[in-house]
């Protein structure tokens, strides 16, 4: 392969989250840490080879989004996506859990009620919260042809006081990419009863092969609605999420100049520098990296299931369609959630996401993240088998 995803760099001692705070995190230093949604891969070499360029120059004032921003991001979402962009659609922000708040504070009052689908990426609730929104739980439900979102639920739970569903696509941490037809009824349900759509595609370049990403905003054009907020960013794609750089696409011009206005208001319509240089670097160079990411990712999967099917029965999990995320089931055991965070980071020693900080619907489950060289995934694998092999 042209690029090496199975060399284990040390990441210790950079102040990051993955390695550095697994004591603070999981009461315990020595453990394989696959949790949190960042890859141990070094970037696209170009993004790194831009950076080094500007770091060289020693000033480092006040500095607007590059020239390139927007139409690095146009061309990818042509491209990749097949949805056209229009250059004032965009609004560059520092991150997209930072847009999703932006969001709530101008299309909701406190007190309004925001949607979320759980289980679900923990920032849907602490943001609507913490904003004082009533939150408003709409469950994906377990089928046998795995999650899926239930419109009659929705329906039913949607009333007079409910401005705006967050949405997760592809689907963290379940790894559902979803279908037209879903996205449609989707679409239908809030049009008809007058409820934003944020849409958080943070993960739509992370697709395993055979499936594909729809915008959501594309499908809810082609049925009228206009009332989609799209938040994107390279974060999860090219590994930059430290850099903090993403892009909001607002088509309606009521709704942008709101969202813009509120921005302004708080100086959250910006990137950081460095992240300006790497978001447009990586939309125009990374795509033949990002191929060969999501072939290695894939065989991760593939990986993890079979070693899993063949030594783990009783730990059930289906590859994911999007994102480096899957979704382990433990139910089977018949742990509680204390006993099986304690078992696998005390005893396993590997630190993984507890299913219920994604809600009430993920106990019994844990989150792995496979964003990393096989070696470290067969050696955390390896782990939960010598002390999860006899139940
Ligand atoms: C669904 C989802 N949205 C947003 C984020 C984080 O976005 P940002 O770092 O741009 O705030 C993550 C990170 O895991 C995520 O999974």
């Amino acid at each position: 392969m042209k690029y090496c995803f199975d060399e284990v760099i040390e990441r210790r001692g950079t102040n990051c989250i993955k390695w550095d705070y697994t004591k603070e995190i999981f009461g315990k230093e020595e453990i394989l840490p696959l949790w949190v949604a960042d890859m141990d891969f070094s970037v696209p070499p170009q993004v790194q080879q831009e950076l080094e360029k500007r770091i060289k120059h020693p000033v480092f004032g006040y500095s607007g989004v590059p020239d390139g921003f927007k139409e690095s991001f146009i061309n990818w979402m042509q491209k990749r996506h097949d949805w056209s962009v229009e250059n004032e659609w965009i609004i560059a922000n520092p991150g997209v859990v930072p847009a999703i708040s932006l969001a709530i504070n101008t299309f909701s009052e406190e007190g309004d009620k925001v949607v979320i689908q759980p289980p679900v990426y923990p920032p849907f609730f602490s943001t609507a919260e913490k904003n004082k929104r009533e939150l408003v739980l709409n469950p994906l439900q377990e089928t046998d042809n795995g999650y899926e979102m239930d419109f009659d639920h929705l329906k039913k739970n949607i009333d007079s006081r409910t401005k705006m569903l967050i949405f997760c696509n592809p689907h963290n941490p379940v790894g559902r990419v979803w279908r037209e037809n879903e996205l449609e009824e989707l679409v239908r349900i809030c049009a008809e009863k007058d409820v934003l759509l944020v849409s958080d595609e943070i993960w739509s370049d992370i697709i395993m092969p055979g499936f594909k990403h729809l915008p959501l905003a594309k499908v809810a054009d082609k049925l009228a609605y206009d009332g989609v907020i799209t938040c994107m960013a390279p974060s999860k794609t090219f590994n930059l999420a430290g850099l903090k750089a993403s892009a909001t696409v607002i088509p309606e011009d009521k709704y942008r100049a709101k969202f813009i206005d509120l921005a302004e208001r708080f100086g959250m319509n910006k990137v950081n520098m460095f992240g300006g240089i790497t978001f447009t670097s990586a939309y125009n160079y990374g795509e033949d990296w990002l191929e060969c990411l999501v072939s290695y990712l894939d065989e991760n999967m593939d990986f993890l299931i079979k070693f899993l099917g063949e030594k783990l029965p009783a730990i059930k999990a289906s590859k994911s369609e999007g994102t480096y995320l899957v979704w382990l089931d433990f139910r089977g055991l018949g742990l509680t959630d204390e006993d099986l965070v304690e078992r696998m980071v005390h005893k396993a020693r590997v630190g993984l996401n507890p299913g219920f900080s994604f809600g009430d619907q993920g106990k019994g489950f844990l989150r792995i993240n496979v964003g990393c060289p096989r070696p470290l995934l067969v050696e955390a694998l390896e782990r939960i088998e010598d002390e999860f092999k006899n139940g």
